[in-house]
């Protein structure tokens, strides 16, 4: 009985990511899908959270953004009694970070192509975390009201640059000025374009594009169509839902997000072939969705708005079994029991306490300081999941303190600021100074700036020559003595004690990678 519920539970829902490089659509079509599960009645309700590129120095608009930001992380909404999931991810490349551990939370990812910039870098960089996942990928080319790329293009361009193998479920007739609608190859329907569609109609059935009703309908273009169709049928493989389900193709959409049109196909055709959610490895066991014992982990740390609390929200994706309010979990990490008496629940922008949650659901648990990005909690197993690594930053800084006064607040604000994910902190080995690493220069200014607001510390940084950081083991310990004494002054260690070389060049590391063949260098810090 409880495993039909929870079976049942895990059929209705469907929790993935949409992603795109900034201006392709994201933020519009998310709406659109929040309008189609009535968990919005307007639109411009959403409100994008990227940070825009004007407004990259203007720290009050971070801080504005970052509280939209949690509202919107998660957006629940319902649609043919399915209960569908969408995780955002922050557009701008500085916090791809995120971004990329928001990934190990969801099962699937829909990619917004701009028909006129076609491919584009970030969302090179987020499809290649998605293919090493396996996550099942649609794609949608979005903006079709306006002139762009030809569809082949950018089949073509998808194909070489995302390494993707694709199948075109729908077709467009023209583009721009001339955009006429699509034809639905999954459905077998002709959609014809209106602009700004209240209203959403079911498509005219076709399944036989040779009609000459199709003239009626779209004139001289139905020819076109029709060679088009059949070169596709040619060149491409037929839509197997299992090759879409273990990441070998990718089924691609044409539509407008602004104009609500061939949004409905894309949600239809998705809540068909989308996973369930799906179960997850651990470093012990893989663990699989219908296992009656909870657990989950934690993949995001948001820091409260409210300065005068402390808490902050950690976001669990629940991988197995039920989750319950008040019901002690382990905390595998702190090898601690905790309840939470006021988990969240994410309905579009409104949060409302859970009494239960099940796998694919995303929960907020309130959080005085207990919670690291990748954290397990338990009915009891000891599990520890596996996410995404961090990287080998790009960007380094020395921190000081600029306030002797709050050297306190400080180290709790770093510490705290770090397991988040904001930033990776490296101490120098000799001199004990503190080094941040980051991807993106914007996270420099965001870490001051909420040092000094959350926590009423001041810092300062101070520029250091460092190219790469690297993990460092190995089995042979004279080897590593060796190196450990003869490059003293460029050893670190990270936040878990581990030994880190601190390389001031392309040169350096190269050298010591060839002198010292026993040791192994990482570049992620999952090895
Ligand atoms: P993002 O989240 O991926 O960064 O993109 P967002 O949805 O904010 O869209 C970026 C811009 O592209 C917006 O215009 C949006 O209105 C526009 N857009 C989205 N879909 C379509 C479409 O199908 N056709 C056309 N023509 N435009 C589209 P903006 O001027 O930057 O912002 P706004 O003032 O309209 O909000």
């Amino acid at each position: 009985m409880i495993l039909q519920q929870l079976t049942k539970e895990i059929e209705r829902r469907r929790t993935f990511a949409i992603i795109s490089h900034p201006d392709a659509g994201k933020t519009t079509l998310t709406e659109k899908l929040l309008l189609y599960g009535g968990a919005i009645q307007i639109a411009g309700a959403v409100k994008s959270n990227k940070i825009k590129k004007t407004a990259t120095s203007d720290w009050m608009e971070i801080e504005r953004q970052r509280g939209i930001s949690v509202a919107t992380s998660v957006m629940g909404f319902e649609y043919k009694d399915l209960n569908i999931n969408i995780l955002d991810t922050p557009g701008h490349q500085d916090f791809a970070e995120d971004t990329f551990r928001t990934l190990t939370a969801v099962d699937s990812v829909i990619v917004v192509i701009d028909v006129a910039k076609g491919v584009e870098p970030q969302t090179e960089k987020l499809v290649k975390v998605c293919r090493m996942r396996k996550t099942p990928i649609i794609v949608f080319i979005n903006k079709l009201d306006r002139p762009g790329k030809d569809g082949f293009e950018l089949l073509d361009e998808v194909e070489q640059k995302l390494d993707l193998k694709v199948t075109p479920l729908s077709w467009p007739i023209n583009m721009g000025p001339g955009f006429k609608g699509v034809y639905n190859i999954f459905e077998k329907n002709l959609y014809l374009f209106e602009a700004n569609k209240q209203r959403v109609e079911e498509g005219l059935s076709f399944d036989d594009v040779h009609d000459p009703e199709l003239e009626k309908l779209i004139g001289d273009d139905a020819g076109l169509l029709r060679e088009e169709l059949t070169l596709i049928d040619g060149v491409y493989p037929d839509f197997e839902r299992e090759a879409y389900l273990n990441g070998s193709i990718c089924p691609v959409f044409f539509g407008s997000a602004l104009n609500n049109f061939g949004v409905k196909e894309l949600l239809d055709c998705f809540i068909q072939i989308a996973p369930t959610p799906i179960g997850r490895n651990s470093e012990e066991r893989h663990v699989a969705p219908e296992e009656e014992a909870f657990s989950g982990f934690v993949f995001k740390i948001h820091a409260n708005m409210d300065p005068n609390h402390r808490d902050r929200i950690a976001f669990l994706r629940i991988v197995s079994g039920k989750f319950e309010r008040n019901k002690p979990y382990h905390h595998v990490r702190l090898d601690r029991k905790l309840k939470f008496s006021n988990p969240t629940a994410f309905m579009a922008q409104k949060k409302s306490v859970v009494d239960e949650a099940y796998p694919g659901d995303i929960v907020g648990l309130y959080d005085a300081g207990n919670f690291k990005i990748g954290d397990t909690l338990t009915e009891g197993e000891l599990l520890h999941y596996k996410g995404i690594p961090s990287f080998s930053p790009e960007l380094f800084r020395y921190v000081e303190n600029a306030d002797p006064l709050k050297s306190k607040q400080l180290a709790k604000g770093i510490d705290q600021l770090m397991d988040e994910g904001v930033a990776q902190l490296f101490t120098g080995k000799a001199t004990g100074r503190k080094i941040i690493g980051t991807v993106g220069a914007l996270q420099f200014e965001v870490i001051q700036y909420r040092l000094l607001h959350e926590y009423g510390a001041s810092c300062r940084y101070e520029p250091i020559t460092l190219h790469k950081t690297a993990w460092i083991t190995s089995d042979n310990k004279a080897m590593l003595d060796d190196f450990k004494a003869r490059k003293a002054s460029f050893l670190a260690y990270d936040k878990e004690g581990r030994d880190v070389f601190l390389a001031d060049s392309p040169y350096s590391l190269q050298t010591a990678m060839e002198k010292y063949p026993d040791i192994k260098f990482y570049f992620t810090s999952e090895f």
